[in-house]
């Protein structure tokens, strides 16, 4: 397994993520498909995911028994890409998002089908402009740190940064990027609330667990996980992002 080593690519495609589940019978693990613009780029939620010219729109088919740490992985392997190649800081805030000065810059969409999993990576690298209603909370590499990035540079050392968590996860070695997410993240010791499918829960974050699940303390002192769910942090008594 290589990430990359088969490698499908678009000037312009409707979803990457959606290419990856028409040839997912026939890809070997760590498959790319990777494409310039999105006509269809899809989020987390059911969300679109704004995907013109500038950004990277990949997504990557592995087969692991471990799908829960898939949007762990991704969000180091995003963050180590960016700090030991570029000297930038990203902060993952919880599940699936990355930060760069309280802004989105990339975003995760993990899909399963049958044993496969289609990791979606939408990074926005080179992008100069957003529409309207989503300046105030995303951004790009570019708008934050006025670095313009080699795409096809940043490219790569994402394939050697998502190989080396990989190898990680299919050795067992899942301490080690537990370890690097709560370096990264920006979640501990916020106050949260979070809409999971069974209801809205709020609390303080303390934790992630071995699963991927978010660690609560909640107002009353219990302790609770999370597994899944929409994620607002609370800032000075006004919900944010
Ligand atoms: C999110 O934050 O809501 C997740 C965004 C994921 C976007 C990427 S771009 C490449 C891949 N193909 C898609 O249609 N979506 C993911």
């Amino acid at each position: 397994m290589s990430i990359g080593s088969k490698l499908y690519y678009f000037d312009e495609i409707d979803s990457t993520n959606e290419f990856a589940k028409k040839i997912i019978g026939e890809a070997k693990d760590g498959t790319v498909i990777l494409a310039d613009t999105q006509t269809a780029g899809k989020g987390r939620l059911e969300r679109t995911w704004y995907s013109p010219e500038g950004g990277i729109y990949m997504s990557i088919i592995l087969f692991t028994d471990k799908p829960l740490m898939i949007p762990i992985l991704a969000s180091v392997a995003i963050c180590e890409t960016f700090y030991n190649n570029y000297d930038i800081l990203l902060g993952i805030k919880w599940p699936n998002d990355l930060l760069l000065n309280d802004k989105k810059v990339a975003g995760i969409l993990v899909e399963m089908v049958d044993l496969a999993i289609i990791m979606g990576l939408g990074i926005n690298l080179n992008i100069a402009e957003f529409p309207e209603e989503l300046q105030n909370t995303a951004s790009s590499i570019f708008l934050e740190t006025r670095k313009k990035l080699d795409k096809m540079m940043v490219v790569n050392d994402l394939f050697r940064e998502i190989e080396k968590v990989y190898q990680l996860l299919q050795k067992g070695e899942t301490g080690e990027i537990l370890q690097k997410w709560r370096h990264y993240t920006i979640m501990f010791g916020k106050k949260v609330i979070i809409e999971t499918p069974t209801g809205t829960i709020s609390g303080k974050v303390i934790d992630i667990a071995g699963n991927g699940a978010l660690v609560l303390s909640l107002p009353e002192g219990r302790i609770e996980k999370v597994l899944a769910g929409d994620c607002r942090i609370i800032k000075e008594n006004k919900a944010s992002l």
